[in-house]
């Protein structure tokens, strides 16, 4: 028998997700195929310290959440290549004793984390430099997913729609606001919606009915970016759709079939998605008509060619409830994994079990890092 591949499961993270990220890493590991993968559960807890977990003692305990052991060795990854035959080695430290721990390895790292230092290229960086395996996109794609602003840009120059939109930065708001306004009144009007470039969770997100609130949510929305984006609002339906880089090398990525998030509240805000129960109804598949599935379906596939993604992304989309158009939103480039996440149920409601779909992209990442190995770093005449 073949020996099993050693998956790092990274989970945690430093960012306001944390605990989305536990829940996603529970189902997870609960949902690996374990035939195949020999799991290693690596935590990086909120100061950003990344824990080694002794993998039978941790995966009893796991329930709803992926729990963090702070007392488990921390673990050092090297800045540079390990050996290639056994793997990627990490040397690990006790936090009592400093003293470093025999080595351990592992195959291939499975990013479970979101927002920033977690989905925004910075760990993938990371994962780079130790020459790892890693599931997902890279770092280009990964940074130009999470800043809304630059990706709009990229989405609009690939022919794409996008809502009316300008970016504002801090100094420019500080300095000018009142040209600002003027500019918003003229060309994005009101009611808009108001949000920093490079946050998730619908944090720091306001809709503007009015000049009268602007200001405020300018300044709300400057606390957790210096970036923003002011934007048109469109009275728009949901429709988010799943995107698998195609197993066939250089084939179309796959798509899957549309869900639709349908808010309680005035918009998806924060509270409408943690806080209230009932602050949505995920529809999977959303109720669209066979046109404009795959006219959705062709948006999302251009939009991760555009970006340049790899593995895999959740685009989302608004579809305007009056004229029926598509405008693209954002994409996420390491959506939501939890047993009720919208990637993984719009996969099975396509076709592909939630274990396929964690098998398929851990080979898509150890093909793709064999690839890469394969390019000359240096010019050979
Ligand atoms: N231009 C817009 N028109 C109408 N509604 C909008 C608009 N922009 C944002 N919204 C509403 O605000 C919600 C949050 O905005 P957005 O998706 O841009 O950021 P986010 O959800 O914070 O990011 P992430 O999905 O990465 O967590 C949307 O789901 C939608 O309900
Ligand atoms: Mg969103």
């Amino acid at each position: 028998m073949s020996k099993k591949i050693r998956v790092a499961v990274l989970y945690g993270g430093r960012s306001g997700e944390h605990e989305i990220s536990l829940q996603s890493a529970a189902s997870v590991v609960k949902n690996l195929d374990t035939s195949k993968y020999e799991i290693i559960p690596i935590a990086i807890d909120k100061q950003g310290r990344w824990h080694w977990n002794e993998a039978p003692k941790l995966l009893a305990k796991v329930g709803k959440s992926l729990p963090i052991d702070p007392s488990a060795p921390e673990v050092i990854l090297p800045a540079g290549p390990s050996s290639e035959e056994s793997g990627t080695k990490v040397v690990l430290a006790h936090q009592n004793t400093q003293l470093p721990q025999p080595l351990q390895s592992f195959d291939v790292v499975f990013p479970v984390m979101h927002g920033p230092l977690c989905e925004d290229g910075t760990i993938q960086g990371l994962l780079e430099l130790a020459d790892v395996a890693y599931v997902g996109c890279g770092v280009l794609s990964s940074a130009v997913g999470m800043d809304k602003d630059v990706a709009k840009r990229l989405i609009r120059d690939a022919g794409l729609p996008i809502v009316p939109y300008i970016a504002v930065k801090h100094g420019d708001w500080l300095r000018s606001s009142s040209q600002i306004k003027s500019q918003v009144t003229r060309e994005i009007g009101y009611p808009c919606f108001v949000k920093p470039a490079n946050m998730g969770s619908s944090v720091g997100v306001h809709k503007v009915s009015s000049a009268d609130g602007f200001d405020a949510a300018m300044n709300d929305a400057l606390k957790y970016d210096t970036k923003i984006l002011v934007e048109k609002a469109v009275s728009a339906r949901e429709i988010e759709l799943a995107v698998l880089e195609n197993s066939q090398y250089g084939e179309e990525p796959l798509v899957s079939t549309a869900g639709e998030i349908a808010p309680t509240h005035d918009f998806y805000s924060y509270e409408a998605k943690y806080l209230d129960e009932n602050g949505a109804a995920l529809l999977i598949p959303a109720k669209i008509l066979p046109h404009e599935l795959e006219l959705a379906q062709s948006i999302a596939r251009r939009a991760f060619a555009a970006l340049d993604c790899e593995g895999l992304a959740r685009v989302d989309l608004f579809m305007d409830k009056n004229t029926g158009a598509f405008y693209f939103n954002e994409i996420n480039t390491l959506p939501g994994f939890t047993q009720i996440s919208m990637y993984p149920k719009m996969w099975e409601a396509s076709g592909i079990s939630y274990r396929d779909l964690l098998s398929r992209l851990i080979e898509l990442a150890i093909t793709r890092h064999e690839r890469k190995q394969k390019l000359y770093r240096e010019y050979c005449p």
